[in-house]
């Protein structure tokens, strides 16, 4: 006889592959072709001895394949070793750590910053530390799965609001004494950003703190980098696995956020220290993005030139500006059938399903990086054109996608 949790395990996984959300791992290898010329092609991988152009990635500015990075990387392991052997209040906290710490509070502005080996665990600390059973939260109603699940364990009442709109966030501000409202700058799975000036001046005015999830909009969007940041927001997560290519977090904000997240923060206190050698790597990135403007212009040249080809060719885009490009098709079935068509093309795009994005908005996620080939873009769009003419999908226009979203 099964035991309870094999009965349980068999018929929700059962229930998963009916409606088409059963996730598998997919084994990447390396394109050994890609590495000769790795500064001048478009990211690949090989998957099953076939190789595949890489249009799901979030290493925006591809970084990840730099060579003064790897190098840095390197030293990294050579100066400090491969690990950091302890918790950071043990003896896992090194001169690299505060190195970088102090590195993004110079570009940003904050007073402090706090590191984790992950912007989930970053976010899910911030939120189950900071707040409790008598504060109100504010959230978008987008908001990643990292600070939902760190809200509910908080204990905090959480009070969403429609998705980028300032009248629903000031009618929950106004309603409730909030202590804080919470946003992405770039939102993961739809790429819009978010109205930080105007929210910054609602909280002002309620007296909440503003926290941004800044993953995908760090060292990519300059508005409110350049020690601009911490004058429109009291908290800022930044993560170092999307666009600056390597891995881990940082939690910015003011030295008495940071104290006590230091003193009460269980994932900082009871946790291994991210590697110096890996601060010490997404301290060289970020120096490297900041020397490197040509990058972001390169990806900004890259989206324009995407979208461009997807008018043309009549390819309905959710009307993002960023890396992210959503094409929403809303059945997750028909959703991993057009990602499987583009990947028999030799193009890998995100299947996105639910509970990632609302039932219904199953959609290809489609990422430009400054790494893409200008060739390769334009047959992404030439393949897409035609898997979404041959695939009868019910696409959902930019303006319907709006409506769902509220
Ligand atoms: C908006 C957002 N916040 C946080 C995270 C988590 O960051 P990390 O991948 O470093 O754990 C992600 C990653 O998917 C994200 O998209």
């Amino acid at each position: 006889m099964s035991s309870l949790l094999e009965t349980k395990i068999a018929a929700r996984q059962h229930a998963l592959r009916e409606q088409g959300l059963l996730r598998q791992r997919k084994v990447l290898g390396v394109d050994h072709a890609l590495n000769t010329n790795a500064s001048t092609s478009s990211p690949r991988f090989v998957f099953e001895g076939r190789a595949y152009v890489n249009f799901s990635s979030n290493d925006y500015l591809g970084l990840s394949r730099v060579p003064e990075l790897v190098e840095a990387l390197h030293l990294g392991a050579q100066t400090y070793g491969v690990g950091s052997g302890a918790s950071p209040l043990v003896t896992g906290y090194s001169d690299a750590h505060l190195a970088l710490e102090r590195e993004l509070c110079a570009l940003t502005g904050h007073e402090a910053a706090l590191l984790f080996c992950s912007g989930f665990s970053a976010n899910t600390a911030l939120m189950k530390t900071l707040f409790d059973q008598h504060d109100i939260v504010v959230a978008d109603k987008l908001v990643h799965a990292s600070i939902i699940d760190g809200l509910q364990d908080s204990g905090a009442q959480l009070k969403r609001f429609l998705h980028n709109s300032l009248e629903s966030a000031e009618r929950l501000l106004a309603r409730h004494h909030s202590s804080a409202l919470i946003t992405e700058s770039v939102f993961s799975m739809d790429g819009d950003c978010a109205p930080i000036s105007e929210l910054s001046a609602l909280c002002r005015q309620h007296h909440a703190w503003l926290v941004v999830d800044d993953a995908h909009g760090f060292a990519v969007l300059d508005g409110y980098k350049k020690a601009e940041a911490a004058k429109l927001i009291d908290v800022q997560v930044v993560t170092f696995g999307k666009a600056l290519g390597c891995q881990g977090a940082a939690v910015l904000g003011s030295q008495a956020l940071i104290d006590f997240l230091v003193s009460n923060a269980r994932e900082y206190i009871y946790s291994t220290a991210l590697s110096p050698a890996n601060a010490a790597l997404a301290l060289a990135a970020t120096q490297y993005s900041t020397a490197h403007p040509e990058l972001q212009q390169k990806l900004l040249e890259n989206i324009a030139l995407f979208k461009q080809l997807c008018r043309e060719a009549n390819v309905p885009l959710l009307g993002s500006d960023t890396a992210i490009q959503p094409l929403i098709i809303g059945d997750a079935r028909q959703t991993l059938q057009v990602a499987e068509e583009l990947r028999a093309a030799g193009i890998w795009v995100g299947a996105i399903r639910p509970p990632t994005v609302p039932v219904g908005s199953a959609r290809l996620r489609i990422t430009l990086t400054a790494a893409h080939a200008a060739e390769d873009i334009a047959t992404c769009v030439a393949q897409l054109a035609q898997v979404l003419s041959r695939v009868v999908v019910p696409l959902v226009t930019e303006r319907q996608a709006a409506d769902d979203h509220r």
